[in-house]
């Protein structure tokens, strides 16, 4: 069964929301097993098991928070054994303009070092899915329907 991995690094909760509804999103497809973690419980293991990883990360300067690129930067002891799963990347911005394209951007780039498959979102935010603050009504719903399609794709590949 393809298994999802989302994992996310919140401090004041934004970030989880968007994780738990991307969550709900890739668990709407069949025969796919969905994991939601916090960073923090992620190890590098756990990303060597999925199939497709999803991660989330406040935007901390434009970037994913150090947290966030501390569990990749450790992730290089499987460089090679990564390629061709499913990267995707969501965050929760303070300000409109903050730098959430770029964050998203930071931990895609991530995912293409690691020679992962990353498929844009053309029914939303292009990159991934972007809240500010907390996620509105609108951010949600792009939450469910990115988790779904990152799912599908996933289990389309594995
Ligand atoms: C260290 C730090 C850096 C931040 N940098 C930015 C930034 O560059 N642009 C922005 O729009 N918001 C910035 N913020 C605001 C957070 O991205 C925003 O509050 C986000 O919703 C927090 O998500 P969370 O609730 O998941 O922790 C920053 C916050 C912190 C603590």
């Amino acid at each position: 069964m393809a298994r999802v991995l989302i994992s996310y690094y919140s401090r004041s909760g934004n970030t989880r929301k968007m994780a738990e509804k991307i969550r709900d999103g890739a668990a709407s497809v069949d025969g796919v097993e969905v994991v939601l973690q916090k960073i923090a419980e992620t190890g590098i293991d756990d990303m060597r098991q999925a199939d497709g990883l999803i991660f989330g990360s406040p935007t901390y300067f434009g970037v994913m928070a150090a947290e966030v690129k501390d569990l990749i930067d450790r992730s290089v002891k499987y460089f090679g054994k990564m390629v061709g799963k499913v990267g995707g990347a969501f965050t929760s911005s303070g300000g409109i303009g903050g730098g959430n394209e770029t964050t998203i951007a930071s931990i895609l780039q991530a995912w293409l070092i690691h020679g992962m498959v990353v498929q844009g979102f053309q029914k939303g935010s292009h990159y991934g899915p972007v809240a500010v603050g907390a996620p509105d009504e609108r951010a949600e719903d792009e939450c469910i329907r990115y988790g779904r399609q990152m799912a599908e794709l996933t289990k389309k590949l594995f």
